[in-house]
């Protein structure tokens, strides 16, 4: 991760408020060395006019435009000045039933529009106890890659969050994470040089006392933090160890 800007990002999934906004626009300190983002639910992405940290949204519609009710769109997000997007979240996977090619069509369409995807991956548990991680991951990056071509390396960021990890406490220790991460940059260098230079986060269950050691790992450039997003001093902690 030398020559890789590290970010951190906040996942707040279906939490926080206005106050949790201004809360973070007044207190999160943003490192130079480091792209800060913060994801939350849709229609709180205005109120962060003037943060001098990074917004996504959380997912996008996987149509372009038209008779959709309750969509958003990826044109709509550029439009109101959001750069990055969440896809493929095993949270929208399972509630919405999200395929790998609905998220395929969806990180095109951010692609389109010109926001950068992060396209999260991971495994349930009954997968690792398989020992087919390396294919579980690689079937889900393949679906995308299938249909964004070389755009995909120049713009996305990945996100690798093992389903067992997510808001259970029971992060991925750094050697598992690392593991993961070096298959799946080794997986993507076979298609372009150019994912030499892309962000591969680590997230689940990342926290302010277990952030730096999963950071140190040499291809883990960052996190994607559900939980410990929802506290300003211990995002800030977490951003402080990248
Ligand atoms: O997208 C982040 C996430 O799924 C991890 O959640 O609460 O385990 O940090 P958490």
């Amino acid at each position: 991760s030398t020559e890789r800007k590290y970010m951190v990002a906040g996942n707040w999934k279906m939490n926080g408020n206005r106050a949790l906004v201004d809360d973070f626009k007044k207190n999160l300190a943003v490192p130079s060395a480091v792209d800060v983002l913060i994801c939350p639910p849709a229609p709180y992405l205005s109120l962060f006019d003037g943060a001098e940290f990074l917004v996504g949204a959380q997912t996008i519609s996987e149509f372009e435009k038209g008779a959709h009710t309750g969509d958003v769109s990826a044109s709509m997000l550029a439009d109101l000045g959001v750069n990055h997007v969440i896809l493929g979240h095993s949270e929208r996977r399972q509630d919405h039933g999200e395929s790998n090619e609905q998220v395929a069509a969806k990180v095109k369409l951010a692609l389109d529009s010109g926001l950068t995807p992060i396209l999260c991956v991971g495994e349930p548990l009954s997968v690792r106890e398989a020992g087919e991680v390396n294919a579980y991951v690689q079937q889900q990056i393949d679906a995308v890659l299938d249909v964004c071509g070389d755009r995909f390396f120049d713009k996305a960021v990945i996100a690798y969050e093992p389903i067992w990890a997510i808001g259970t406490g029971k992060t991925a220790s750094p050697e598992q994470a690392q593991d993961v991460h070096a298959f799946i940059r080794a997986h993507l260098l076979k298609s372009s040089s150019a994912a030499q230079q892309m962000r591969i986060l680590y997230g689940g269950s990342v926290n302010a006392q277990n952030a730096k050691e999963l950071f140190a790992q040499a291809d883990i450039d960052g996190g994607l933090i559900g939980g410990a997003s929802l506290k300003v001093d211990d995002f800030n902690i977490i951003c402080q160890a990248a």
